[in-house]
């Protein structure tokens, strides 16, 4: 049975993609279900490069144990178009690592209102990046547009949901249940887009 680890130690990272991969069949481990350490510097400039970093180190270790296996991992964030895309590729260490994100967001607000941007456009993007056992590898992107609410709302999810409004829905993405979101979410987009390059790889 084909074999995917995912460069993660994240307990819900790894039920969402056990669900989206569920019908291929394969076996779904992380890499610390494997007993693999990886931490490498994610010094890539886009959220394909460091998905493409973080992916080949957990593959090589996996290697050279002689695991056979598909090894995926994933790098998102948070753009904000008036910020210049930021906090981008930094939205994990954006005012650093150990800041609570009540207070990331509260900062992402007031330069969003201080831009004056009426729009205040923002979207949410996922790199997920697969090294196969023949030596190839794949990258995809999944992105889900919303803007950035005036008021933080919502006690789901993590990180910046209760800032990213969806105004088709008038809610934040901190106010959905998990499985709403991962409907729609750049993550599950950009696993599902991985999906179908496994389903043309290996069974067509
Ligand atoms: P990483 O991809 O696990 O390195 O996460 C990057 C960072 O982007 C997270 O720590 C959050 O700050 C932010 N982020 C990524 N996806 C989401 C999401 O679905 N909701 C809220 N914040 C997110």
């Amino acid at each position: 049975m084909m074999k995917i680890i995912f460069a993660t130690g994240n307990k819900d990272k790894m039920a969402e993609i056990r669900e989206i991969m569920e019908d291929l069949g394969y076996e779904c481990s992380s890499m610390k279900e494997e007993g693999i350490e990886s931490d490498p510097e994610e010094n890539g400039t886009s959220f394909e490069e460091n998905a493409v970093i973080k992916a080949q180190a957990v593959y090589d270790i996996a290697k050279a144990r002689g695991i056979e296996a598909i090894v995926m991992a994933d790098d998102s964030g948070l753009e904000i178009d008036c910020l210049n895309g930021e906090p981008g590729i930094y939205s994990a260490r954006y005012l650093g690592r150990d800041v609570p994100y009540s207070v990331k967001n509260a900062d992402l607000i007031k330069r969003t209102d201080e831009s004056g941007d009426p729009d205040r456009t923002a979207r949410f993007v996922c790199a997920v990046a697969a090294f196969f056992p023949d030596g190839t590898h794949e990258v995809v992107r999944g992105t889900v547009e919303g803007v950035v609410a005036h008021t933080p709302s919502g006690n789901r999810g993590f990180g910046y949901d209760p800032i990213f409004f969806l105004p088709d829905r008038g809610c934040t993405t901190a106010d959905l249940t998990n499985e709403e979101k991962n409907a729609i979410s750049h993550r599950g987009n950009a696993l599902r887009m991985m999906k179908e390059i496994l389903v043309k790889k290996y069974h067509s």
